[in-house]
């Protein structure tokens, strides 16, 4: 850690997301982990980005790719070992590069000790107190009607077998991933000392895993309609956004801020952005996703809509808004904002435009080299929301491109042991090669580069101010204007035809402008207005 790394290094910071099982494969069995990630580090530096969010890796039975704990403080073997987290930290770190983990408090998987011994201990026992059993109804239904996000019901059986047990265990995911029940003070307590066990290590911050839903409803009634909790944790006041999980996060800012430097909390808060900004006030978490923005599609007047949404919670609660696009739940943005070259060129320009952001923005690892979603073959899918009837995510994970040529899954995996990634490859993949893009100054990844190094240097002059007010608007067109103080303005062409770009110098556009003071459809510019 240098000296000049302050507390709010985060306000303007770009921060790269990292799915350890599709980032680097180390050792050869076809999974990302540690060692491999560390190697490759200096890429990560190489975009001049600030931080890494590393999505889980602790031990888990990898029912949801980690997001299924059995323990929040170790390394799960599939990844690596302990020494090798605290040797990719230092690295990390000697590199400049800040480190943010996923943690996971809404539930845990069914292998955590406390949930083992929870079912060994019985109906009424404290520890089935940590979790939320209930008995069933007389007719053998379970205690409510909630759905599952992933699809099915949201209880499962204690005990299928037995005659005595008739409990039954939440869990708003998964059956493999059973709901903390918050209003028991010892599971804070518990998370309080997962928290710590981290930030001594280091740690420069947390991802909080769907934070608005720890606590339930009291009583866990039924929802209206069966559909209500599985239209999401976003609009259900049943599951999500009580009040009392504030308090949760006041505490775990107070624990943030015991360290030096504080430690970053960032949560992954679905709901629309009026009451996301409330876990965002001045003592709960620094910072929320904007999930009301990161799904959209390619349409202007959402992005100004939910833009200017943002922008008055801003003004509201004062945290600076994120911006993201992607993530390892969501369809790629290439795909969604039309798919082919033009769906490439639209998410091109798109990053460029969040890059112009005030406000911290985060890439999704591939996103830099505009990888499209990958149609995976149903019998390869492993995505659990996809089996319990859901959407499949898998296509969004698959493992990064590093060389053009497809030896060891264009060079994913190193090490002796057989070629075949945990999600397959498909054809083509090396031409979107980090390898291929590195030496190509038109590449998506080399505009990054440049985008994240002139939003450093404007920032660091105080032309891009950490706090200037955005005003959101769509012109004749589909032309997207962000005005950013008087002087700056983000544009960018989501109409089918060329626009006038307002009058000013043109800093970086997503490719060279065809005619000077025009912008064709799909591409995005930063101007300085005198
Ligand atoms: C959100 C995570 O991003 C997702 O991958 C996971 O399945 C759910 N939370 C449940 O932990
Ligand atoms: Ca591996």
């Amino acid at each position: 850690m240098t000296a000049t790394m302050t507390d709010t290094w985060w306000d303007s910071a770009v921060i790269y997301q990292v799915y350890p099982r599709s980032f680097a494969d180390g050792n050869g069995d076809g999974i990302g982990d540690l060692t491999g990630l560390m190697e490759r580090l200096p890429y990560i530096a190489s975009l001049g980005v600030d931080a890494i969010w590393m999505t889980p890796f602790q031990p888990s039975p990898q029912v949801d790719q980690g997001y299924d704990v059995s323990d929040y403080c170790g390394v799960d073997p599939l990844f690596g070992s302990m020494e090798e987290f605290d040797q990719l930290l230092q690295s990390a770190h000697l590199l400049g590069l800040r480190v943010l983990l996923d943690v996971v408090p809404n539930h845990c998987s069914s292998a955590h000790p406390l949930f083992r011994q929870a079912l060994a201990a019985g109906p009424g026992s404290p520890e089935r107190d940590m979790f939320h059993f209930a008995p069933g109804s007389h007719d053998g239904l379970p205690p409510n009607n909630w759905q599952s996000v992933f699809g099915g019901g949201a209880w499962s059986r204690a005990s299928p077998e037995s005659v005595d047990d008739k409990d039954w265990y939440l869990h708003l995911f998964s059956s493999a991933q059973p709901d903390w029940n918050w209003r028991n003070p010892a599971v804070g307590d518990y998370f309080e000392s997962v928290l710590r066990f981290w930030f001594d290590k280091g740690v420069d911050g947390l991802r909080i895993d769907v934070a608005h839903a720890l606590f339930k409803a009291p009583g866990l009634p039924d929802a209206p309609s069966v559909t209500a909790v599985v239209d999401g944790l976003r609009s259900n006041p049943l599951v999500s956004d009580q009040e009392d999980v504030h308090e949760v996060y006041r505490r775990w800012r107070r624990l943030a801020q015991e360290y030096t430097p504080h430690r970053l909390l960032v949560g992954e808060v679905n709901l629309d952005p009026a009451r996301a900004a409330r876990y965002t006030r001045a003592d709960e978490m620094h910072q929320a996703f904007p999930y009301a923005f990161i799904g959209l599609g390619w349409d202007a007047d959402a992005w100004a809509g939910v833009g200017s949404e943002l922008e008055d919670a801003r003004q509201t609660h004062g945290a600076p808004p994120t911006w993201a696009l992607e993530n390892h739940d969501l369809v790629r943005s290439a795909t969604r904002y039309g798919g082919g070259a033009t769906g490439s060129e639209r998410a091109r320009a798109a990053l460029l435009t969040i890059l112009g952001l005030p406000g911290a923005a985060y890439i999704y690892q591939g996103q830099e080299l505009g990888l499209p979603e990958v149609h995976v073959p149903v019998a390869e899918r492993v995505d659990p929301m996809w089996s319990r009837g859901g959407v499949c995510r898998d296509g969004a994970r698959i493992p990064l491109p590093w060389t053009q040529e497809s030896h060891r899954s264009h060079g994913f995996s190193q090490g002796q042991l057989p070629d075949s990634p945990w999600l397959p490859v498909p054809e083509g993949w090396g031409n979107y090669a980090i390898e291929r893009q590195h030496h190509d100054p038109d590449s998506s990844l080399q505009l990054l580069r440049r985008a994240v190094e002139l939003r450093r240097h404007l920032t660091g002059r105080g032309i891009f101010g950490k706090h200037d007010d955005v005003s959101w608007t769509v012109q004749a067109g589909g032309l997207l204007l962000c005005q950013r103080q008087e002087n700056i303005c983000i544009a960018m062409a989501m109409g089918t035809g060329r626009v006038r770009l307002p009058a000013g110098e043109v800093l970086i556009s997503a490719r060279p402008l065809q005619a000077a003071g025009w912008l064709e459809p799909g591409n995005s510019a930063w101007i300085v207005q005198n």
